[in-house]
């Protein structure tokens, strides 16, 4: 694995891997000194054309645990305002002396473009790139679910069997789009849910199945539920008539949580929109994940980065 753009090109020993490797590094974080010496001497900067808060800010803890030298770029403040286009500012993060980058942009395809054009030699690491994917994103979902299914014996296991449904505005979703591949090449068996203007017309090559009835989805009580954020930033149109009927309709409502069973793992990636796919009584139960997926992130990525980055000074990898 050179670069990490997408979860649809990952095999299941790839994933398991990653998996694997975010345990070991969990491992490294309850010491007193979380500092790793593996990337020290190696660049990372991390490249942020668009807002984040989770994302930007565990990929630079996970750099920094990892003792690499951190440069973050955001495209506010910078020449990106005056013009200046991602291959003269990958070509000026070369001159700099970046060993690797990890990427946030509005368009999809940006970080398979850094990847693939060679205006940068160095591993690049997708962290969401338009509608498109969010590959470390769908890591860390599948590291909490694999730990919340199967506790301190998740190790080496994929998630097998397990029935996971995504609610809500798949079509904007990359986080929808990268765990519908990675949960499919683990095991588990995905259900998309949402309006229809809002389940996009591809997902009939996708491994899953659709509906549009939350409650029937709900009914046969799936092992994880994993709401989606409306993502009112990329929507050009109206997708749904009004935010109370969508929250009647595909919200994980008060009501509609107390009907789950006590095992059900709700989960959502953050920034939460509360009252509308998710209410606070779900949000802040001890069945959701949310904020351990936030911690899970920084081992997942600390992962990523050293499967990808700990050979570039040698030039082995
Ligand atoms: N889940 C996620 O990508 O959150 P941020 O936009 O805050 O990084």
């Amino acid at each position: 694995m050179r670069h990490l753009i997408s979860t649809a090109t990952l095999t299941r020993e790839e994933a398991i891997l990653l998996l694997d490797t975010a345990e070991d590094m969990a491992a490294t974080q309850d010491r007193e000194v979380k500092k790793l010496p593996a990337l020290r001497g190696v660049t990372v900067v991390n490249l942020f054309y668009e807002d984040s808060t989770r994302t930007r800010i565990s990929f630079e803890a996970a750099e920094k645990r990892l003792s690499a030298d951190v440069i973050n770029f955001a495209a506010k403040g910078s020449s990106v305002s005056k013009g200046e286009s991602l291959k003269d500012t990958a070509q000026t993060l070369h001159a700099v002396g970046a060993d690797a980058v990890v990427i946030r942009h509005p368009a999809s395809g940006a970080a398979q473009m850094l990847a693939e054009r060679g205006w940068i030699n160095a591993p690049i690491i997708n962290a969401g790139d338009g509608c498109h994917e969010h590959p470390t994103q769908a890591l860390l979902d599948a590291f909490t679910l694999r730990r919340r299914l199967h506790g301190n014996k998740a190790r080496g296991r994929g998630l097998d069997g397990a029935r996971v449904v995504i609610v809500g505005d798949v079509l904007h979703s990359r986080v929808a789009r990268s765990n519908v591949w990675l949960l499919g090449a683990l095991g588990a068996e995905v259900e998309l849910v949402g309006p229809p203007t809002l389940l996009p017309g591809e997902f009939d090559r996708w491994p899953a199945t659709t509906g549009y009835d939350l409650d029937a989805a709900l009914a046969r009580k799936p092992d994880a539920v994993m709401m989606l954020r409306i993502q009112a930033e990329r929507m050009r149109a109206a997708f749904f008539p009004h935010t109370r009927e969508y929250a009647r309709m595909w919200g994980l409502t008060e009501q509609r949580f107390r009907s789950l069973p006590e095992d059900t793992v709700v989960m959502h990636p953050g920034p939460m929109n509360r009252g509308l796919e998710i209410s606070s009584a779900a949000a802040d139960s001890k069945q959701a994940t949310v904020l351990e997926q936030v911690a899970n992130g920084v081992s997942v990525r600390m992962a990523a980065l050293y499967l990808l980055c700990s050979g570039v000074k040698e030039g082995t990898n």
